[in-house]
């Protein structure tokens, strides 16, 4: 291996090849379909995090570490906690970095997921609010934890319907600090007929009512998040293809 220093092209390499694989529409076809395929073994079930369950997909894991670590939040909010393996994750990190706190929400905190995410080395880092996610008490409850000049990131990952996400999008939205990022979970449903929904979950999600249509129609009526072209463009075998936001202005509401 050659000793010339070569951490600048590596660096650009990945944005080349990121922004190129981004465009590759057979590589995403062959990734859905995958997908599709490795859903009959619940494949995104099958991971932990330190121990917790954690519903995401490797890929998620990885570009959600990489968010994370670029912009070191002071807080994060997740909605929709379900095991609490996400909630770990990013706490991990956070704890990493060496500051940071992580809010999870969540409508049904249930006793035995509870008692694994109070009981982790992690839940000094974690705050968890039982409540729908766009109710305003509960709203209120996650805006209070946000001090003047903290730097926030959010994650949404609750129910994938468009009205809710897009709702939450509003809610949450303006939370988000410029330069941190949004992300909407789920996307990869935009992209799946309703005959093909995966049926193994709580609700039916299908284009035209998930996620991926929810921020198409946030980013159109905001003009604080642009869809980070470098991190999806390398999201393949992604449950959230699309959904890293940049939020790119200041909030001045
Ligand atoms: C996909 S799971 C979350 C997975 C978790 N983020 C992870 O990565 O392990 C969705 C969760 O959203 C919660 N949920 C559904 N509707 C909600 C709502 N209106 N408000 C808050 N949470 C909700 C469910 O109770 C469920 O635990």
């Amino acid at each position: 291996m050659s000793n010339v220093d070569d951490r600048e092209f590596f660096l650009k390499n990945i944005k080349k090849k990121s922004l190129s694989l981004g465009l590759d529409e057979e590589i995403f076809k062959k990734s859905k379909d995958l997908i599709y395929d490795l859903d009959v073994y619940d494949y995104n079930y099958l991971w932990t995090w330190m121990g917790v369950p954690i519903i995401q997909l490797p890929a998620d894991i990885m570009a959600t570490q990489e968010v994370i670590w670029k912009t070191k939040p002071d807080i994060i909010i997740e909605t929709g906690v379900a095991r609490g393996g996400s909630l770990i994750f990013m706490a991990s990190i956070l704890e990493v970095i060496g500051s940071g706190k992580v809010i999870g929400v969540d409508i049904d905190i249930r006793k035995h997921n509870r008692d694994s995410i109070e009981a982790h080395p992690m839940s000094k880092r974690i705050t968890l609010i039982e409540g729908g996610s766009v109710d305003s008490n509960i709203l209120d409850k996650v805006k209070s934890y946000i001090k003047k000049g903290n730097k926030v990131m959010v994650v949404l990952d609750s129910d994938h319907s468009r009205d809710h996400v897009l709702n939450e999008c509003r809610a949450y939205g303006p939370m988000v600090s410029k330069d941190c990022y949004l992300v909407v979970a789920d996307t990869l449903v935009g992209h799946v007929e309703e005959k093909d929904a995966p049926v193994n979950r709580s609700k039916l999600w299908f284009k035209g009512n998930d996620p991926l249509s929810a921020t198409y129609d946030y980013l159109s009526e905001t003009d604080r998040f642009e869809v980070d072209d470098e991190i999806n463009g390398k999201l393949v075998l992604s449950s959230s293809p699309g959904g890293y936001l940049k939020c790119i202005n200041e909030n001045i509401t």
